[in-house]
């Protein structure tokens, strides 16, 4: 059941057999069982990464050192627009290419990018200002809307793009270990 776990929008009642009507998802083969979840393994544990970053830069602001603020938020935009710009340019044309279903999940999913980026943008003006409160209160938005969708990301489109992506997994795993 581990790969059916892995797939929350499928609903799955029996073992093997009735896959046919699906063929851009196959669910039951069991030799793909090592691969399942590669691209959600990757991209989850860069998210990890990117919260690490986040949390470093709000503890930065809350204890007013300006000098670790502008090195922390470069820190986190630097990684969040690598990690979007991985997804932007492969992961999601790739999966939208094959499994034209997750064409919509991937417009709201690449909307929010757009939003975040615009944070980043007044995050780096407002610590060139040093101005403490609207650093506060950006990184705060940013926390609140990269738990959203990171957690759509991670419970959907990521384990639908194993399932559809699976000999190309590792190549766009790598995009984030190597880019
Ligand atoms: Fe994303
Ligand atoms: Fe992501």
């Amino acid at each position: 059941m581990d790969n059916a776990a892995s797939l929350p929008m499928t609903q799955v009642k029996e073992p093997p057999r009735g896959d046919s009507q699906n063929p851009a998802i196959p669910i039951h083969q069991a030799s793909d069982t090592s691969m399942a979840s590669i691209i959600t393994d990757a991209f989850t544990q860069d998210h990890h990464a990117c919260d690490h970053r986040l949390a470093a830069a709000e503890a930065c602001v809350g204890r007013g050192d300006w000098s670790d603020i502008g090195t922390a938020a470069e820190a986190l935009v630097s990684a969040m627009n690598r990690h979007f710009d991985a997804e932007e340019q492969t992961l999601f044309p790739r999966l939208a290419e094959i499994y034209r279903v997750a064409a919509n999940p991937i417009e709201v999913m690449l909307s929010e990018h757009a939003q975040m980026r615009v944070l980043f943008e007044d995050l780096t003006e407002a610590v060139g200002r040093q101005d403490r409160d609207t650093c506060l209160g950006i990184l705060e938005t940013l926390h609140f809307l990269t738990q959203q969708h990171n957690s759509k990301e991670e419970c959907v489109l990521y384990p639908m793009a194993d399932g559809a992506l699976k000999t190309q997994a590792g190549e766009i795993a790598d995009l984030l270990a190597h880019g």
